[in-house]
């Protein structure tokens, strides 16, 4: 069966740091790198007084090693390839990754690890920063600094291609799958919905296609990676239930100095459209496969 593998669609969105709810921008449904002059938030532009004294190596040296945390079962952001941008890891997260190091003199490496675990290892040094398509919500704004974001995004649901499920509240009473600690969980929760959670996205879509879960809610760009692989799947959207989400990289609550250098990094390469190169060539190399 012949499937479609959207591009990317380069639209401005209004976003709201709810990870869902009925908020949404009902225009705006497509995947896209976010707008080439983000704003700043006013969190990212204020110093934390709490945490600045315990930041220990807030950057590391030049020539020394950026460590970025992520979760690799999350395609096209992050996935682990025959060789990778970094070691083994490609995607849209590990070449922005890269590129993030390489322009502040430093060299890139990643640590894969849980997607729940992501935000304990910046707090534990661990990790310099994390970025794993990771969706900015008040709750993890209280854990980590996050930067400008990278790239918009929204929850979809994935169903079999007969389903009857048309819109989020055709689910009540369907047997839903969600990702352990995703927004999709978040999304599910807040609509009062029963929900089985899955550690892997690949997990929850086993049941999909093998009939034991009527639905997988996840987000958009790695369902229709999901659905080009399986036969069978179809995407539904419904923008009055799942509002915009924002991707950003997290770090270490009060790492100002490093914030301040991703923040420019992500900035220039959003302003000369390497965001949005790099989300049309993954893309492209996904649909290609
Ligand atoms: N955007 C969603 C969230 O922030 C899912 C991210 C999953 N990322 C991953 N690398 N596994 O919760």
């Amino acid at each position: 069966m012949k499937k479609s593998w959207k591009a990317a669609a380069l639209v401005f969105a209004t976003v709201m740091l709810t990870a869902c709810g009925s908020k949404a921008d009902t225009n705006q449904t497509n995947d896209t790198a976010v707008s080439a002059q983000p704003q700043q938030t006013e969190e990212s532009a204020t110093t934390d007084k709490t945490s600045e004294a315990d930041v220990q190596e807030a950057v590391p040296e030049t020539g020394g090693t950026l460590t970025f945390g992520t979760n690799a079962e999350f395609p096209p952001f992050e996935y682990v390839a025959s060789s990778g941008v970094i070691d083994q890891y490609d995607g849209i997260d590990m070449a922005i990754a890269k590129n993030i190091a390489e322009q502040n003199g430093m060299t890139a490496a990643v640590e894969n690890m849980e997607f729940d675990s992501l935000l304990v290892a910046l707090q534990n040094g661990q990790i310099d920063a994390a970025i794993a398509g990771m969706t900015v919500t008040e709750e993890r704004k209280e854990k980590a600094d996050f930067s400008i974001p990278y790239y918009t995004a929204t929850q979809v649901m994935i169903v079999k291609e007969d389903s009857d499920i048309a819109s989020a509240s055709d689910m009540a009473d369907k047997k839903i799958c969600v990702i352990q600690g995703y927004t999709g969980e978040i999304c599910v929760k807040d609509l009062g919905y029963p929900y089985e959670a899955f550690k892997k996205g690949t997990d929850a879509i086993m049941e999909l296609v093998n009939g034991k879960c009527d639905v997988v809610v996840i987000d958009s760009a790695t369902a229709q990676k999901y659905v080009f692989d399986n036969d069978g799947l179809k995407i539904v959207e419904d923008a009055s239930a799942f509002a915009s989400e924002e991707y950003a990289i997290a770090v270490k609550k009060g790492n100002t100095e490093l914030l301040d250098k991703i923040n420019k990094t992500v900035e220039a390469m959003l302003a000369d459209g390497t965001v949005a190169e790099l989300g049309a060539q993954y893309i492209e190399a996904i649909s290609a496969e």
